[in-house]
């Protein structure tokens, strides 16, 4: 079954798509004063949504309800240029009232292995938890031009069954240590939210979305939450082919 994809004019409102849709997903959590576990993406695309948030939804979000979390990290300090904590922060959280203790950074600067295992263990004491997993209620996710996704390389694919919620993953073009959540985890999600912009996007996600030969070798092409939707919001740069 294909995935549900939404094609927008710009960016901008492929980023308002998401917004509406975490800002749904979020307000049936809070009707029932339940928290709002949410992990994100790093990278440039979240920008536009975080930039949404920060301004157009910065009254009428349930902030306090939030509960964030990241679906990866790069090995670096979160003062670091590529830390994706460092982004989220300057681009969303010093600008809307999430209470400190709902967010649960990955510490970029730790030994990779026993911040993976840290963050795991963490995940399954603060998420409700199902055959082992770790269930969030929405995952916000980018899609790289290799169809990587979080930080699941073409050439790891393997990190899409690990048994482990969070492990060390290898950025192919440095060698640079990224903390990631695994397919797993992000299957057992309620809602996965794909943001993907541009045309340098547009071949890979084409093969994917189509099935078409090859799409197997895209850690994306193995994103489908097994509990609830997957939702593709593109522009149309990216939905060109
Ligand atoms: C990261 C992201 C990664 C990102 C893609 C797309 O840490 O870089 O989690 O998976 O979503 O690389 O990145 P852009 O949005 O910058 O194209």
């Amino acid at each position: 079954m294909l995935p549900d994809v939404y094609i927008s004019d710009t960016p901008e409102a492929a980023a308002l798509a998401v917004a509406e849709r975490m800002f749904a997903a979020a307000k049936v959590k809070t009707k029932l004063s339940l928290p709002f576990n949410v992990a994100v993406s790093g990278g440039n695309t979240p920008k536009l949504l975080f930039n949404l948030l920060a301004t157009r939804y910065v009254d009428s979000f349930p902030w306090h309800f939030v509960r964030l979390f990241w679906v990866d990290e790069r090995c670096v300090p979160p003062v670091h240029p590529e830390s994706n904590f460092g982004m989220t922060y300057e681009t969303l959280l010093k600008h809307v009232p999430i209470p400190d203790q709902n967010i649960f950074r990955m510490i970029g600067e730790s030994d990779p292995q026993k911040e993976a295992k840290r963050y795991g263990d963490l995940l399954l004491n603060q998420l409700p938890v199902k055959k082992s997993l770790p269930l969030f209620d929405f995952i916000l996710l980018g899609m790289g031009d290799d169809g990587h996704t979080a930080s699941i390389f073409p050439n790891q694919l393997e990190l899409l069954d690990a048994l482990e919620p969070v492990a060390v993953a290898t950025y192919p073009a440095t060698g640079q240590k990224r903390i990631t959540l695994t397919g797993q985890v992000i299957n057992a999600a309620n809602q996965v939210a794909f943001l993907i912009t541009g045309s340098s996007k547009a071949t890979v996600l084409n093969q994917i979305l189509r099935r078409e030969p090859g799409f197997e070798k895209y850690p994306t092409s193995y994103i489908h939450s097994a509990n609830g939707s997957t939702c593709f919001f593109i522009d149309k740069e990216a939905g060109n082919k």
